[in-house]
């Protein structure tokens, strides 16, 4: 399974990357926005970054949680200090998701016509690299 970019468009700019299996059989896709900007139906401060989504047949696999962490680690590889993600009231697999890859929630927002909106945050830190420490143990960077 792997995160495989399709296609970069838009003024923000978004990048499309879909989840494909061995097989070649596309899961699922993710979004992201390079700038964080919001839905037409959630307000102005609403602003987030992804959209992930697993296909039908394919859901409560573990499929959307893996997902979720390519997203995450593409998201950071693309240099992006933190990321918003917005999940409706009404999706707890989602949050549930969200919050086990070490989402910190920020704030909930009316969606207009729908359920509430949460607003939750990854921080990307550079580690203090152990190459610095050690050279012989070099550390990646890490999420929290
Ligand atoms: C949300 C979505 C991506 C989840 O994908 P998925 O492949 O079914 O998710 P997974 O199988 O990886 O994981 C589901 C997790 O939610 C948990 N879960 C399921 N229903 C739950 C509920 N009602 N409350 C809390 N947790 C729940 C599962 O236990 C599982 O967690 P675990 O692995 O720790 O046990 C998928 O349902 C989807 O595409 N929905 C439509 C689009 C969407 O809502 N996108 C998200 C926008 S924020």
């Amino acid at each position: 399974m792997r995160l495989v970019h399709r296609k970069t468009y838009g003024p923000l700019p978004t990048s499309k990357f879909e989840l494909v299996n061995d097989s070649g059989e596309v899961l699922g896709f993710a979004q992201i926005r390079h700038r964080p900007s919001r839905s037409h139906d959630l307000p102005p401060e609403a602003v987030n970054h992804l959209y992930y989504q697993i296909e039908g047949p394919y859901r409560g696999r573990g499929y959307g949680k893996a997902l979720m962490g390519l997203a995450l680690a593409e998201a950071e590889r693309m240099g992006l200090g933190k990321l918003l993600i917005a999940v409706d009231d009404d999706n707890p697999a989602s949050r549930h998701i969200i919050e086990s890859h070490g989402a910190v929630w920020v704030a909930k927002f009316p969606r207009e016509g729908g359920a509430d909106t949460h607003l939750f945050e990854v921080t990307f830190v550079k580690r203090v690299s152990h190459e610095a420490r050690s050279p012989h143990h070099p550390g990646p960077p890490t999420r929290v």
